[in-house]
């Protein structure tokens, strides 16, 4: 099928969203609650376009496209309207950019830029916010910051569509409306994971580690794509450093994790700079702990092996692999117990 947006002729396929159709072909329409990995929430209302007989306009992002459709993206109405949607967000959530971890990388920022929000515009309807009560959210691992919150929804989407959870929902209505904890519904409670998807997907910073250091800002902050160390799944996953301290993780798209990333992939990382982290091997001498370098100790640990097989066999000897190393270092592991040293005392952390 074709529709015509903006005056030009462009190819859709069934199916697919106005707002799909315009991305297809590099026309932008601002957007604030859809996020590639969820399906169209609708909450938001930036992405709101004009379609030839509609008598409103309507969320590109939920509306299916149709032959001949005439869809208008950016006409003053919509500009004003966007604006006005805009001023409304920002009644509620403290326009604190200076202060606030994201500035620099915030969708909400960068909208408030295009569309010239500025602090005259926050007085228009002359409403003091309602301060929202603080209450628990559905782990302790993640503060969640009401004021700043937009109920946009993708959190409550990703703990459903992501994690297939559905440990949060919003509650309570009008200004009060907040996001929380699902009730307890009969004998089912769905108890949260800590994975962080809801974190994760928040466009506002309205979820915010609770335990993490603080972060940086975008532009002190250097992201290095690696690969996860606490099991074999091999998720990918970005390390953002400011100088030499790791101050959180972001996902990253693709991979075999898809971006998803669990909590101790998440949240485990402050280990990296943990002021006890072993930095070399030790040897125990005497009953304390000496600094070694690698040559010596394994020097060491060669000629000990070789020492207790010949003084009382091969199954004096046990070892014990690492849910840390690669699939590939575990094989050769197991291979050099059972094939050089002669035994099959040889298991993995992972079933302990
Ligand atoms: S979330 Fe975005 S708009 Fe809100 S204070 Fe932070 S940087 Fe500014
Ligand atoms: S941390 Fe995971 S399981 Fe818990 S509320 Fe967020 S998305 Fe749902
Ligand atoms: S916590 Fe974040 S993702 Fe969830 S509704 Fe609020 S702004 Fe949206
Ligand atoms: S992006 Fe379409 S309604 Fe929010």
């Amino acid at each position: 099928m074709t529709i015509l947006m903006d005056g030009m002729r462009l190819n859709a396929r069934e199916g697919q969203t106005i707002l799909d159709v315009a991305r297809e072909h590099d026309i932008r329409i601002p957007t604030l609650c859809y996020h590639e990995k969820l399906k169209p929430i609708g909450s938001c209302r930036m992405c709101i376009v004009e379609v030839e007989g509609s008598s409103t306009p309507v969320a590109a992002c939920t509306t299916a496209v149709s032959d001949g459709m005439i869809v208008r993206t950016h006409t003053p109405d919509l500009v004003e309207l966007r604006r006005e949607t805009l001023k409304l967000i920002f009644l509620k959530h403290p326009m604190n950019c200076a202060a606030c971890e994201i500035n620099g990388n915030c969708q909400l920022q960068d909208l408030a830029h295009e569309y010239d929000i500025n602090h005259t515009d926050l007085h228009t309807y002359n409403i003091r916010p309602v301060e929202p009560e603080p209450g628990p959210y559905a782990t302790p691992l993640i503060q969640y910051h009401p004021r700043r919150c937009i109920l946009c929804g993708r959190c409550v989407q990703a703990c459903v569509e992501i994690t297939e959870v559905g440990a949060i929902n919003f509650k309570g209505r009008g200004a009060l409306a907040r996001i929380a904890p699902v009730e307890r519904m009969g004998s089912i409670k769905p108890e949260c994971v800590s994975c962080g998807e809801c974190m994760a997907v928040c466009p506002v910073n309205a979820l915010t580690e609770a335990l993490g250091k603080k972060r940086g800002k975008a532009w002190e902050t250097r992201k290095v794509k690696t690969t996860c160390t606490y099991c074999g799944c091999g998720c990918q996953l970005e390390l953002n450093a400011v100088g030499e301290t790791v101050t959180a993780v972001t996902p990253v798209d693709g991979g075999v994790n898809r971006g998803a990333l669990c909590s101790k992939g998440r949240f485990g990382y402050d280990f990296i700079n943990h002021h006890e982290r072993l930095k070399t091997p030790l040897i125990r001498e005497n009953g304390t702990w000496r600094e070694a370098n690698w040559d010596e100790a394994l020097d060491f640990v060669a000629k000990r092996l070789v020492d207790i097989r010949s003084e009382s066999g091969p199954d004096a000897i046990g070892a014990l692999a690492s849910a840390r190393c690669t699939n590939e270092e575990n094989y050769l592991f197991q291979k050099f117990i059972r094939g050089v040293i002669g035994t099959n005392n040889v298991d993995h952390c992972a079933r302990l």
